[in-house]
């Protein structure tokens, strides 16, 4: 894409912006591939390694070994914990200013609240904790990465990782809450997501026909370009943020 034609969206996306007086943000793992953390489908991504039966809840309650070390693989095996990168960054500046109002993420990564986002729903639960599937105590993950696998309760129970595996329920109040903010939403800010998994992928379409403005960071197509995009910005999501954070002059202290 040329200069000219990236100035011009970004205008317009900014445009948008600031025309908004509630404005969210629905993420996927598009948004921390830049913080190193791989993303699901695609060439390098984590289905490419591991089948994803591993999270199949079935599977997991059949198999909870093999479960639990693909998990660990996957989630908790870097050396060094990813760091926010610009676009987690700029999200939770905009939230900051009075530019944002909420974050819905897919994503178990734990990025958006360290990068400083407050109003932050986790769809999909995330990775800090773990729960016994028989009485509910929860644990922490380090807690848990310490047993023997698969880890277990002093209750006899089976642990599981605090996330939404599939073939489970989103949790109650995250789907509550994601609904409620996207149908207010004025403008929708959809970054790093394929858009295939469903309940969360209807979260752009309920905001778009709750009148939602979309705006859509990706360098590949979505599911979401063609339809309901109105500014589509093909860039990697920390790129675009960098210009974002320009046009709405945000210091992103980088
Ligand atoms: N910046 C922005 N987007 C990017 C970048 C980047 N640097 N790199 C890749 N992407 C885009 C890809 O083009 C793709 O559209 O991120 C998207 C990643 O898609 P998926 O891997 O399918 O991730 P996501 O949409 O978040 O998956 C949803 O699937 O298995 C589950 O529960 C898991 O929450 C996850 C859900």
């Amino acid at each position: 894409m040329d200069r000219d034609m990236t100035e011009t969206l970004l205008e317009r996306a900014v445009a948008l912006i600031k025309a908004s007086s509630y404005t969210v943000a629905f993420t996927g793992a598009g948004i921390s591939h830049e913080s190193g953390v791989p993303t699901f489908r695609g060439p390098d991504g984590l289905w490419s390694r591991y089948d994803p039966r591993v999270l199949e809840i079935d599977f997991f309650f059949r198999h909870p070994k093999e479960s639990w070390a693909a998990i660990r693989e996957m989630f908790f095996s870097a050396d060094h914990p990813p760091e926010p990168n610009p676009a987690h960054l700029l999200l939770a500046r905009m939230e900051a200013q009075g530019l944002l109002h909420a974050v819905i993420t897919m994503n178990i990564d734990n990025l958006h609240h360290r990068a400083g986002s407050r109003n932050v729903i986790e769809y999909h639960g995330n990775t800090r904790e773990a729960v016994c599937t028989l009485c509910r105590r929860r644990y922490t993950a380090r807690e848990v990465l310490g047993m023997e696998a698969p880890p277990t309760c002093s209750c006899g129970g089976l642990i599981k990782p605090d996330f939404v595996f599939f073939g489970e329920a989103i949790p109650a109040e995250a789907y509550t809450r994601s609904v409620d903010e996207a149908r207010r939403a004025q403008c929708l800010l959809v970054v790093g997501t394929a858009g295939v998994v469903y309940p969360a992928a209807s979260i752009p379409h309920i905001a778009e026909r709750a009148g939602a403005h979309i705006i859509e960071i990706n360098p590949e197509p979505s599911s979401y370009t063609e339809s309901i995009t109105e500014v589509y910005l093909p860039l990697k999501a920390a790129e675009a943020a960098i210009l974002l954070a320009r046009h709405l002059e945000i210091d992103l202290d980088l």
